[in-house]
């Protein structure tokens, strides 16, 4: 990092960014050094408030991103000793996600940006998940295969470099996250389901129930989880199968279809010499040690953000506002425009606007 004009006996400057997230259930800070040092962070989580609903209710998430998200910049802030003049730029979630949730962390960013006189980095949320494995390890390089796995996304994408994304997957219904979270509400297993399902699927036999693997073996190269989930629920009514045995072979059928497509996808754009899984379902045991041994059969390189990098926080979006402005080669002093400040919260946005449009995760059929 730092300009290319440096050289070797001056001190290299690196950005501090502000660091706001907000598209979901996650209220979160943080902020992010340049040379990967994170100052300060918190999150907070509204699993509490979404809970009986066995879901995020949007309107409950906006309001409990208000309420918080002023006292948490605060907070973070003054735990790094650091004020409004020190940052170099104010990086939030600008899309895709719940909208109202959205608007408070952007809105937020905006007023910040414009009352310090700093640059603002509208960040896409996916880009944050993508570019996140390189806050932890500084090794990882352009290119790699990303299988990009939460609750709202289910993505293969080449990352080719900061802002060059090409996605070679995406899911045709549910995302793999919501697939375990509909599973755990079937099952009653609380919400959110990943760590539930994961936890029962450990009593349980993977090979016990005779699951569907949608699309498996397809050249069509995305995802679908619809039809497993059905599955899962005609499992649960037949009463012939222990909720552990449905987990485990739920957790299996999942795990199959992502390698199949992971193969698919390195054989029409690859080889990769790494592997990269990031979003909430990165956390799962299971589904990481299967993309290990995948990785490995490939000769490629593998590489998981820990786990509170996976799900969703701050200090990934900052991390990507600073990638940015190296990219755009930002130097200590310089002026740097950013985004401007009417920059639209957006619900939907792509991280490859040349990938045709499949009806996808979140989008009504
Ligand atoms: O990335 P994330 O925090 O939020 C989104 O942007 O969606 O991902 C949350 C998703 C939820 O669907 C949650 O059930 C899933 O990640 N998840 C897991 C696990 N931990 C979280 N899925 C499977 N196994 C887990 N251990
Ligand atoms: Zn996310």
């Amino acid at each position: 990092m730092g300009s290319s004009t440096h050289t070797s006996d001056a001190p290299v400057a690196h950005p501090l960014v502000l660091g706001i997230e907000s598209s979901c259930d996650e209220t979160a800070v943080a902020l992010v050094r340049g040379d990967r040092t994170v100052l300060a962070q918190a999150i907070a989580s509204q699993e509490a408030e979404h809970a009986p609903y066995g879901g995020v209710v949007p309107e409950i998430a906006a309001r409990a991103h208000a309420e918080r998200l002023a006292p948490m910049i605060a907070k973070v802030m003054s735990e790094a000793g650091v004020s409004l003049d020190d940052l170099d730029a104010i990086a939030a979630t600008a899309g895709p996600g719940l909208i109202g949730g959205v608007m408070v962390g952007l809105v937020s960013a905006k007023a910040l940006a414009m009352a310090a006189d700093k640059p603002l980095l509208a960040v896409n949320h996916l880009e944050g998940h993508a570019l996140s494995p390189r806050l932890a390890d500084a090794a990882l390089t352009f290119p790699y295969l990303l299988l990009l796995v939460s609750g709202g996304h289910c993505q293969i994408l080449a990352v080719e470099g900061v802002g060059r994304y090409r996605r070679l997957a995406t899911t045709i219904d549910d995302a793999l996250g919501e697939a375990f979270d509909k599973t755990a509400k079937i099952l009653h297993l609380g919400f959110p389901g990943g760590p539930a399902v994961e936890r029962l699927a450990l009593e349980g036999d993977p090979k016990a129930v005779p699951l569907p693997r949608p699309l498996k073996g397809s050249k069509e190269p995305h995802f679908s989880f619809a039809g497993l989930k059905s599955a899962v629920l005609r499992a649960s009514e037949s009463c012939a199968h222990t909720d552990a045995d449905i987990c485990a072979s739920f957790q299996q059928a999942a795990v199959d279809c992502l390698i199949d497509r992971l193969a698919l996808a390195l054989d029409t754009a690859g080889p990769f010499p790494a592997l990269v899984v990031a979003g909430g379902v990165a956390a799962n045991k299971t589904v990481r040690a299967a993309l290990e041994t995948f990785a490995a059969k490939h000769a490629m390189r593998f590489t998981a953000p820990p786990l509170a990098l996976c799900t969703d926080n701050a200090a990934m979006i900052a991390w990507a506002g600073c990638e940015r402005l190296a990219a755009e080669g930002w130097r200590a002093g310089a002026d740097f425009a950013g985004d401007p400040l009417d920059f639209m919260a957006r619900p939907r946005w792509p991280l490859d606007p040349a990938a045709e449009a499949v009806r996808g995760a979140g989008v009504k059929a």
